[in-house]
């Protein structure tokens, strides 16, 4: 559309475009564009001329554009692969067997849209563990968590305290990106449960720290919001029975939309740092 009086387009692009990475629209579905119009439009072969021996009886209708690719066998999530997953996770014996089993494991959708599968990033071994709930688009891209915009704020958060990304190990509850980071999908979070509890399990921190509601609500079996449940102590049971005290706190990305809270979040810092500190005696 064009105003009245300029040539220029009454709407301005670059707010169309933040309009749609707002909405989370931040891909083309494909690199090249298809017409699929003209895909479903048949050619009807030309009818023979008179006195032609052999004519066909009917007109032969011929596709235009090659057959389209055989779509992705992308799977529907449901309790069986819920099911398979945790019987997958008992059966790595390291991080490394882990990382393995998850990369070989088709049971949830969020792989087929996801770039690259998103691990963990930093020092297993370490005393600090610290577990977001999905990538996003940059951790997409990267094959690490945490390293957008809330990333840097996290990093700068565990600066604060004396830690830096690499003496921390951190990781998701779901290790690809949903679609436009969309909220996964309970029966998604269910199916990816049993990976991110036995990654805990095999890294066996000292404190753990959920970040943001889905995370905690998964790992702490807590029905509460973060702030309600943020700055108090909690426990994270292993599937063995191995109990990791666990400090949920508010997301990084909730801090950047919601600046006044950071001095929450700083005191939740501040009691990770001295759980830490009592714990190396
Ligand atoms: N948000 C998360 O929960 N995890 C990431 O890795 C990035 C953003």
């Amino acid at each position: 559309m064009q105003t009245a009086d300029s040539n220029q387009p009454a709407f301005d692009l670059r707010e169309l475009l933040r309009f749609y990475a707002d909405a989370g629209v931040d891909e083309a579905l494909m690199d090249i564009p298809v017409d699929r119009f003209a895909e479903a439009a048949p050619t009807v072969a030309r009818t023979p001329p008179a006195g032609d021996e052999n004519p066909p009886a009917r007109p032969r209708l011929e596709p235009t554009a090659p057959p389209p690719r055989p779509a992705p066998a992308v799977s529907v999530p449901d309790e069986a692969q819920a099911a398979r997953a945790r019987e997958l996770a008992r059966e790595a014996a390291s991080l490394d067997e882990l990382r393995e089993i998850l990369a070989g494991f088709d049971g949830c959708n969020l792989k087929f849209t996801a770039k690259q599968m998103v691990f963990a990033d930093g020092d297993p071994q370490a005393d600090l563990m610290l577990v977001g709930e999905a990538p996003g688009r940059d951790e997409d891209i990267e094959g690490l968590p945490f390293v957008g915009r809330s990333g840097r704020l996290l990093d700068r958060m565990l600066a604060a305290i004396g830690i830096d990304r690499k003496s921390a190990y951190i990781a998701n509850v779901i290790p690809w990106r949903p679609p436009g980071n969309r909220t996964p999908t309970p029966l998604e979070t269910e199916i990816c449960r049993p990976f991110i509890e036995r990654q805990i399990e095999l890294a066996r921190p000292k404190v753990l720290v959920t970040l943001g509601g889905p995370a905690s609500k998964v790992l702490l079996n807590a029905t509460e919001g973060v702030l309600r449940l943020r700055g108090n102590w909690k426990v994270h049971r292993t599937p063995a029975g191995v109990d990791i005290p666990a400090m949920p706190t508010l997301h990084p990305a909730y801090l950047l939309r919601n600046p006044a809270h950071k001095k929450l979040a700083w005191r939740d810092l501040l009691e990770i740092r001295a759980k830490l500190d009592a714990l190396r005696g």
